[in-house]
């Protein structure tokens, strides 16, 4: 098989082919973007190989494509970077590599394109193109990445355990590719990652969070977590979730296995929303069950807590795998401490002021908790699924309809600190903290509107109950 107008469709395949002949370069596109093309998958990051240096042929790739060409050199890695608008290429030279058992940085000798080809994750990333004039096109396969292709596996090109073990990152590239692609792991592939799991060890964990975040980021992110659960990988990354496994019998009576209910909230989130943190927030939200599972006689298996215990294990699991400790984190809190008021508001009788309380907490992010809640009902009765989908609708009509009446989402308080002592001709002190309370509590419970006039005499009337006399020019006082 021939690649040539395939390559033609990228102006800048040509570029690259006149510049290794003028050098006299074997040179190749290799890896993902083979395996892209091959998946009928276009994509824009391209790889190159040059048998001989990949320095050389980048900066005379850049001085080809001109004007705005970025070029960035890594000399100590032999590789560089050639940049212009969207043309993004990666030049390497074709190499052999070794590497100790502490460390993923390998020694590392020039070799021919065979060598290159051994020392990569996986046969279907093992593919490369010829791009030189007198072969340009052709498909170099020596691992037969075709074929695993079309039956959809994953398998190293040389033994796992040598694979896994030179670079243990490639265990979690494995779980990913499977899971993006929809492909199996081939069993004597996936056994050599249950064999290396502890591996694990010399990674970084930057670089297995960013695995995961791939993971998490595909349209199957509960398919992936099986799959890390099945080798190990699980117990290895995140011991925490893999501690949700198992179902517990008191008095013949089990509860429910937590990870797989996980799994399904997960794929639920995932299958209604792209959003990373709300699917770290669906992977997460039952995070604490397991240290909060007791047997009550009348109520049978309680959680007492859990969103609250789990909430307060976010932030070392996300410290200890370096992902963020900002936004992303309070908000991946802010879901899984907030994930069982929404069906506690599904009552008949439920006061708007309770609505109004959890529009508040949850501010712009109740669309999204409703999300996680729709997605957390994962029960086998149909009946039931129905019942509570039908409550949830009816929820989202009334967190609706008050938001629309109160606008509590985005609350401001009506009257702020700064006219509370200009009111009273107060200096700042704790009693303009319990004022700004008392209003937002009584616009919360309805007793006041949201709005300014009502929310000063509210003030007025308050204040006097703590003998707080208004200024002589109370009028002018007004924000
Ligand atoms: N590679 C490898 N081992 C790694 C990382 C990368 O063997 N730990 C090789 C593979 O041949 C891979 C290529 O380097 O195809 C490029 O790696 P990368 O850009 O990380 O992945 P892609 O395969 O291009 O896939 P994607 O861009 O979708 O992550």
């Amino acid at each position: 098989m021939n690649y040539k107008s395939e390559l033609n469709a990228n102006k800048v395949f040509p570029i690259l082919s006149k510049t290794a002949d003028n050098l006299g370069l074997e040179c190749y596109v290799v890896g993902g973007w083979v395996r892209d093309l091959l998946l009928g998958r276009p994509s824009e990051d391209i790889d190159v190989v040059v048998v001989g240096s990949g320095i050389e042929m980048a900066e005379a790739f850049a001085k080809e494509l001109g004007r705005g060409a970025y070029i960035a050199v890594f000399r100590n890695f032999g590789t560089a970077q050639v940049r212009k608008g969207k043309i993004d290429v990666e030049f390497v030279g074709a190499r052999k590599e070794s590497y100790h058992r502490e460390s993923r940085k390998p020694i590392v000798e020039d070799g021919t394109l065979a060598d290159d080809q051994c020392r990569r994750d996986f046969t279907v990333n093992a593919m490369a193109i010829c791009l030189n004039s007198s072969r340009y096109g052709e498909l170099v396969d020596p691992f037969n990445g075709v074929e695993d292709l079309q039956s959809g596996i994953i398998r190293t090109p040389l033994d796992p355990d040598i694979t896994f073990s030179d670079d243990p990152l490639r265990m979690m590239r494995a779980i990913r590719f499977a899971t993006r692609l929809g492909f199996s792991i081939l069993s004597d592939t996936y056994g050599a990652i249950r064999r290396n799991v502890e591996r694990m060890d010399i990674i970084s964990s930057e670089r297995t969070a960013e695995e995961l975040n791939k993971i998490m980021r595909t349209a199957t992110p509960s398919r992936g977590l099986m799959l890390m659960d099945g080798c190990g990988l699980l117990d290895k990354v995140l011991p925490e979730i893999a501690a949700m496994k198992g179902v517990q019998k008191y008095n013949e009576r089990a509860h429910k296995d937590i990870f797989a209910h996980t799994l399904k909230v997960l794929q639920g989130v995932a299958d209604r929303s792209d959003d990373l943190w709300l699917r770290y927030a669906a992977l997460f939200h039952d995070v604490g069950k397991p240290k909060t599972k007791q047997w009550d006689e009348t109520h049978g298996w309680i959680f007492y807590n859990h969103n609250f215990v789990g909430m307060k294990m976010l932030t070392p699991i996300f410290r200890r795998l370096h992902l963020p400790l900002g936004e992303e984190l309070k908000f991946v809190k802010k879901m899984v401490d907030l994930h069982m008021r929404p069906i506690n508001l599904c009552d008949e009788g439920v006061t708007d002021s309770a609505i109004r309380r959890l529009l508040f907490d949850a501010g712009d992010d109740i669309d999204k908790l409703m999300i996680l809640c729709e997605s957390d009902i994962t029960s086998a009765n149909r009946e039931k699924v129905e019942r509570f989908a039908n409550n949830y609708q009816l929820l989202r009509l009334k967190l609706k309809e008050i938001e629309e009446k109160d606008r509590i989402r985005n609350f401001q308080p009506p009257v702020d600190g700064i006219e509370i002592m200009r009111m009273f001709n107060i200096p700042p002190c704790a009693t303009i903290g319990e004022l700004k309370t008392a209003v937002k509590d009584a616009i919360l419970d309805g007793v006041i509107p949201n709005e300014h006039d009502a929310a000063r005499d509210f003030v007025i009337a308050r204040a006097a109950e703590l003998n707080l006399k208004p200024a002589e020019n109370l009028d002018s006082t007004i924000n």
